[in-house]
């Protein structure tokens, strides 16, 4: 439920020049058609205050086009998403908690959950305490004390999370019975019934799952049409249109020009480029590896619960239709370059800052390759968790990155923006973020409203001053090494030639 706040508020937050009225705008665009700007608008149409307001999503992408829709290289695609409450911090457990009463909706082929959208096949994490968190790489003109001194190792989220599922659970005996504790390897590989295993300590909880990504997505978009309210522009946004203080539209690389009373980016990964952040989420690349699996290995492993080694990031969902994916969720690789087109600055008298790390893809690069140290941990979570005689060698069928917006502290982003009038961001999904496709629309409706839930205002929050500091996402649930820059990791495979 959402829960009304004084509207003055968030004033002692934001104590600069920002005076947007929390009058509901009469025209709002919204830039980007991912998980946070879909369900906005989604959400958008379903509050009063908003009757008269007109709503518009631009996206490079139609999202009336099954095939382009959501756009092939974004985050919010792809076969498998988890939907856990499984979290070290029990705000988001209790959100993802929220979430799930209507992902279990699966009884009319509308429903959520229905038509193969939502598994329940429950979700195994371990961890391990003899692996000691990563290391960053020494810091280079950056300076990551203040974040490394509270980091969480994987086996401290995976104890934390355990502890909060099952107190989220522990109101309804029906659900608390389905989480169970796995105090060493065996009785992670008796669960796992692959005949592999991974941690040392782990727990399994059945009441988490995944979710089809896109067929959710093409459900979303259908919920929104529907109500015959959003106006879909397909184009590439190139710039964000302002003039001395305030932001008053987006400029497309046709040219057009889209005006509005409030503008919001919520480009994902590529947010960056438009925005300029302050050092506060960046872009990361996430390896993911698909393998073509047999009939008789589709049998075994579908009916594997999903699992996830929160000490090295690596995780596999259970396959359906024959193909297997492997992923990783870590500190990732940075791409920075030098933007032709600055983002907007961070307030009205500063520079923009051009070297932005943004997301490469298959789309700009057809012969993007995953780097090899990536690749070479994929092949070990095979190896380890589906071990399987002939399964483990097998060349992948695709590799692909998969760009977060990453945040130091895996919080989202969404907030007015400190400097520029009518501007307000939904980023930083931290590679979390698909799950709450149920609820998070309202949320950040919420916080346009300038009514964010308390226990999310300060985690969302904009926060100043982090510009100069390289940023590692720690939250535990990071596995991986700290730092790595992707055509530095390309350019090594590169160097594996024949010697001389
Ligand atoms: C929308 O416009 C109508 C007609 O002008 C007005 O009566 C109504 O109060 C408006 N609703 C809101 C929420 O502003
Ligand atoms: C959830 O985990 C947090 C640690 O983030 C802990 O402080 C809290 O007590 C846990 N909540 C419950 C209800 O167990
Ligand atoms: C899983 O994590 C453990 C530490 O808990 C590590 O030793 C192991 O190699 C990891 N396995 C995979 C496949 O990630
Ligand atoms: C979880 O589900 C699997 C498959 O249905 C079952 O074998 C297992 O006993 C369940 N575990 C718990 C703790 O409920």
């Amino acid at each position: 439920m959402t829960c009304s706040l004084p509207q003055h508020s968030s004033s002692s937050t934001h104590n600069n020049n920002n005076t947007t009225t929390t009058n509901p705008p009469s025209s709002i665009l919204i830039v980007g058609s991912g998980l946070f700007g879909l369900t906005t608008a989604y959400s958008l149409t379903r509050r009063h205050e908003f009757t008269n307001t007109s709503i518009t999503v631009i996206d490079r992408s139609d999202p009336s086009s099954q095939s382009t829709f959501p756009s092939p290289d974004a985050a919010s695609i792809d076969t498998s998403r988890i939907v856990r409450a499984d979290y070290a911090d029990h705000a988001y457990a209790a959100l993802c908690d929220e979430a799930q009463l209507q992902w279990r909706q699966q009884d009319k082929p509308t429903d959520l959950g229905a038509q193969g959208r939502y598994y329940e096949t429950g979700l195994i994490v371990v961890g391990d305490d003899t692996s000691p968190a990563p290391v960053a790489d020494p810091p280079v003109e950056s300076d990551v004390s203040e974040s490394s001194h509270k980091k969480l190792t994987g086996m401290d989220y995976a104890r934390k999370s355990w502890e909060n599922v099952s107190s989220l659970a522990s109101r309804n005996p029906a659900l608390a019975e389905r989480i169970r504790e796995l105090p060493n390897a065996d009785a992670i590989r008796e669960v796992l019934g692959t005949g592999g295993s991974s941690g040392a300590w782990g727990y399994i909880n059945n009441n988490s799952g995944w979710t089809d990504a896109g067929a959710s997505m093409a459900w979303l978009y259908e919920q929104v049409r529907q109500t015959g309210r959003v106006s879909f522009v397909a184009g590439t946004v190139e710039s964000l249109e302002h003039d001395d203080t305030s932001v008053t539209g987006a400029k497309l690389a046709d040219g057009r020009v889209l005006t509005a009373d409030l503008v919001m980016v919520a480009a994902g990964a590529w947010t960056g480029s438009l925005v300029d952040l302050e050092g506060q989420a960046v872009a990361t690349g996430q390896v993911l590896g698909y393998l073509d699996i047999t009939k008789e290995e589709q049998e075994i492993l579908g009916k594997m619960p999903v699992i996830l080694n929160l000490s090295s990031g690596l995780f596999i969902i259970p396959p359906t239709n024959r193909v297997l994916k492997v992923a990783r969720h870590a500190y990732g690789y940075t791409n920075p370059q030098t933007l032709a087109i600055p983002p907007l600055p961070v307030s009205p008298t500063a520079n923009s800052n051009r070297v932005v790390s943004i997301p490469r893809t298959s789309l700009n690069d057809p012969n993007l390759c995953i780097p090899a140290e990536g690749e070479a941990d994929l092949r070990a979570a095979l190896r380890e968790m589906v071990p399987l005689p002939g399964l483990v060698d097998r060349p992948f069928t695709k590799t692909r990155l998969c760009w977060y917006s990453d945040t130091r502290t895996a919080d989202f982003l969404i907030d007015y923006h400190p400097h520029w009038k009518n501007l307000f961001v939904a980023t930083g999904d931290s590679g979390h973020a698909f799950k709450f496709l149920p609820v998070i629309g309202d949320k950040i409706v919420d916080c346009i409203l300038r009514e964010c839930p308390p226990e999310f205002k300060e985690k969302w929050a904009w926060k100043e001053g982090e510009g100069a500091k390289a940023l590692f996402t720690e939250d535990g649930s990071r596995g991986g090494k700290p730092g790595l820059v992707l055509d530095e990791e390309l350019l090594k495979a590169a160097q594996v030639l024949p010697a001389v």
